[in-house]
């Protein structure tokens, strides 16, 4: 498994997102035993970069995570992330990234862990009710504490990436990127190299969808978020069918799966990519994991970067609402 820098922060070039095995998708927290597997088979693979958040559960994904890296927690760049849950008193479902909910959230977050550092701990949504330079004056407090090693954002604009690493530097932006969410093309990937920042694209795999095996919602549990998301809908996801089956072309050609061309397609974007596909099967993340050893060709990638674009926005519109563009 290859290597790259987030800043100075070294991690594999494929992490794992752990976010599914509690959270979210059909079948969370169902098999326990299978997730702690597919941590493990991921770092006997080279996977040394692995995602959690405290909202995951919320906070029995950072437990599980805690349960799988016993032991080998030196091994690992362990990434988490506060700020949709208030523990300053704020109403239920605000941001919140004051430093007064900051420093509750950490404790919470290191003893679910089971470890006495984070070494990259995101602001999970920039939260409109707090400069952005209290916030990183808290985390950079932490820092100098020891409890966290790197300060991150997530999907956060480019305005508040300069104000914040203007504070202290950040060594990682953590937004959704993939073949059908191309968004930080526009703008964000420039500042952030203009910056010495890493990227790290969530949901690299379009939710499931990029890698075929979703031809329909029917089995999708009835909380299944993507229940919610506009391109997982009506005529967008018949429409956004034909996106797959694009991928999957591209994929037949180079003898590889479509989710091992989807994180390929991010890997050829820059050596300052690392993107954490999520799953909660071993054969899945062995799958994922061989990513790392596919190159595709200039006209394999021209092909991708031309694919047809996604009918139907990324998040519902509250979830737009919390994204910086
Ligand atoms: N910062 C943020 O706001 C934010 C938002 C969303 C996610 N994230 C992070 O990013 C990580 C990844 O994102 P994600 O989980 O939303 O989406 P994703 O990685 O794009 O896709 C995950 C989905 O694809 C399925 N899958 C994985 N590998 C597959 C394969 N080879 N073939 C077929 N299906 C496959 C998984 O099912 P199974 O689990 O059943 O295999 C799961 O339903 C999360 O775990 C989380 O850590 C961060």
């Amino acid at each position: 498994m290859k290597h790259i820098k987030l800043g100075n922060l070294d991690v594999s070039r494929i992490g794992l997102g752990t976010m599914g095995m509690n959270a979210f998708y059909t079948g969370h927290s169902q098999d326990e035993a299978e997730s702690i597997r597919t941590i493990h088979r991921a770092f006997d693979l080279g996977v040394t970069f692995i995602d959690t958040a405290e909202v995951y559960g919320p906070f029995t994904n950072e437990e599980l995570v805690g349960r799988a890296v016993k032991g080998r927690r030196d091994e690992v760049v362990v990434a988490t992330k506060f700020g949709f849950l208030s523990h300053s008193g704020r109403a239920a479902g605000s941001l919140d990234s004051s430093p007064a909910s900051i420093r509750t959230a950490v404790e919470g977050s290191l003893k679910r862990l089971g470890t006495d550092y984070i070494d990259l701990y995101y602001q999970h949504r920039v939260d409109p009710d707090t400069p952005i330079e209290d916030t990183v004056g808290a985390l950079a407090e932490l820092v100098a504490e020891g409890k966290i090693r790197h300060i991150g954002l997530s999907e956060a604009g480019v305005g508040t990436i300069r104000r914040a690493h203007a504070v202290h530097p950040v060594t990682a932006l953590q937004s959704e990127y993939s073949l059908w969410t191309r968004d930080p093309e526009a703008e964000v990937l420039t500042v952030l190299r203009e910056l010495g920042i890493g990227f790290v694209p969530y949901s690299p795999l379009g939710h499931g969808f990029l890698t075929g095996q979703i031809r329909s919602t029917d089995d999708f549990a009835e909380d299944d978020w993507r229940r919610t998301n506009p391109r997982f809908m009506g005529e967008n996801f018949q429409r956004n069918l034909r996106v797959a089956d694009e991928v999957k072309a591209v994929a037949d050609e180079v003898g590889a799966t479509p989710a091992q061309v989807a994180l390929a397609w991010l890997l050829a974007q820059g050596d300052d990519i690392a993107p954490i596909p999520g799953t909660k099967r071993v054969e899945r993340v062995e799958e994922n994991t061989a990513a790392d050893s596919i190159e595709l060709s200039a006209e394999q990638i021209a092909k991708l970067d031309d694919l047809t674009p996604a009918a139907g926005d990324s998040h519902n519109e509250a979830g737009m609402r919390l994204l910086e563009r």
